[in-house]
């Protein structure tokens, strides 16, 4: 066989995967099972605007990384614009921002200005110019705008508590307003609320749309469709399905983790040459995967909240203990900073810090039992074992360091 030969088998050999585009994380299923309550609780609050009835101006979708918040909006996003179109609509938009990849107010204003006018400069606006732009283009549209602001607990401690403000007073700040925005927020749970001020909760005001975690016959039943829509008929065995099922639901039932295992899996059977996925291939997966959850937030995270978090799980790993006390994380924290030949930060800054990465949803905190000091909290780590966490945070760590010293 000659070289061209050898391109051409390559070329012609089957995969287990028909169609890799719908196992990508933007794909959008038709069907979502297991959500029907969700969608109906959508429709519910805000399929009135299709007939320019509004009744609720707000909801929150909670629920754990992987457990179809982002896909039911989406799935809503679509159903709205569809249906609106049928009725020859022209005023009910739908946006969906992700704010850990917007990153700032400022990134997510120039975002939503510009998904409604393409033509708008991507420079020389200022955050309020945006905003008011915005609030123009609705006005003259007299359009319902639903503003999804997925992830929203990544700005919460980046101005995010003055935009929520700004964003809810729209059209109560403008006499005659004829423009609407309705806001769908979306986070891992409520507990960003506490850090809105009284006056944007209460005009929030807005019920709250859980999404809980997929149990393993769940988890089941989503990857069966998936698999119906993207693999070669009977390639993909039934205890490879329990396996990812089982591992997935381990991992807090993300469907994300399940879809992304079964991928893998997938390829390193085609790499393998092997016809069938089967259960080896998972493990080989597994091994190869780190949970989405830790990959996305360590990305984003500043080197002194990665020191924290390093600080953090070595004192766990050390002391073997399932919590540690603020202030052992605290001391921790400083002796990881001096390693790295960095100037440890305030006290005061570094209890922002616990909270930010609780808040993220890296670290749980719980108030102390008895006996403690007063406002001393407990810290442990959830999603990871701390082991896994310092083995992530290491060569991060050194790459930033490196860089800071130069
Ligand atoms: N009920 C479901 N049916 C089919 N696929 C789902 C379902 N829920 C989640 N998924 C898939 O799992 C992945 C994660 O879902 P996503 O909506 O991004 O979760 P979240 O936003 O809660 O982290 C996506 O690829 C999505 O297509
Ligand atoms: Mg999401």
């Amino acid at each position: 066989m000659d070289s061209l030969d050898i391109l051409d088998e390559a070329l012609g050999r089957p995969s287990v995967i028909v169609d890799e585009n719908k196992l990508s994380i933007e794909y959008l299923p038709r069907h979502l099972p297991f959500r029907d309550d969700q969608l109906k609780a959508l429709a519910g609050y805000f399929g009135g605007i299709l007939y320019g009835q509004i009744g609720t101006k707000r909801a929150i979708i909670t629920g754990p990384v992987g457990s179809g918040k982002t896909s039911i909006s989406k799935k809503f996003g679509q159903w709205l614009t569809q249906k609106s179109k049928g009725l020859g609509k022209e005023d009910v938009r739908y946006i969906h921002i992700n704010c850990r990849r917007s990153k700032t107010p400022f990134m997510i204003l120039l975002n939503i200005a510009r998904e409604l006018n393409s033509k708008i400069a991507s420079r020389g606006y200022a955050a309020d110019e945006l905003l008011e732009m915005i609030v123009e283009i609705l006005e003259a549209e007299q359009s319902t705008l639903v503003l999804v602001l997925d992830e929203i607990e990544y700005i919460i401690h980046k101005g995010g508590v003055e935009l929520l403000y700004a964003l809810t007073r729209t059209s109560d700040d403008r006499h005659n307003a004829k423009h609407q925005i309705i806001l769908i927020l979306i986070a891992r749970n409520s507990h960003f609320l506490k850090y809105l001020d009284s006056s944007t909760t209460s005009s929030l005001g807005a019920p709250i749309i859980p999404c809980p975690s997929y149990s393993k016959s769940q988890l089941e039943g989503i990857l069966k469709n998936r698999i119906d829509e993207c693999f070669r008929p009977g390639t993909v065995t039934k205890e490879t399905v329990h396996l990812i099922a089982d591992i997935a639901e381990k991992r807090g039932g993300d469907a994300r983790h399940a879809l992304e295992l079964l991928l893998i899996a997938g390829k390193y059977a085609d790499q393998e040459g092997s016809t069938i996925v089967y259960p080896e291939h998972v493990r080989k997966a597994k091994a190869n995967v780190d949970p989405s959850l830790l990959r996305d937030a360590l990305q984003d995270l500043a080197v002194h909240k990665l020191l924290l978090l390093y600080g953090i799980s070595k004192k766990l790993r050390q002391t073997k203990a399932a919590y540690i006390t603020t202030g052992e994380a605290e001391q921790s924290y400083i002796l990881a900073a001096e390693e790295y030949g960095l100037k440890p930060r305030k006290h005061t800054q570094v209890w922002e810090y616990i909270q930010e990465l609780e808040l993220l949803g890296i670290i749980n905190t719980e108030k102390s039992g008895i006996g403690q000091r007063g406002n001393t909290k407990q810290i442990s780590i959830q999603d990871a074992s701390a082991y896994e966490l310092e083995q992530e945070l290491i060569p991060r760590l050194e790459t930033i360091s490196i860089s800071f010293r130069k």
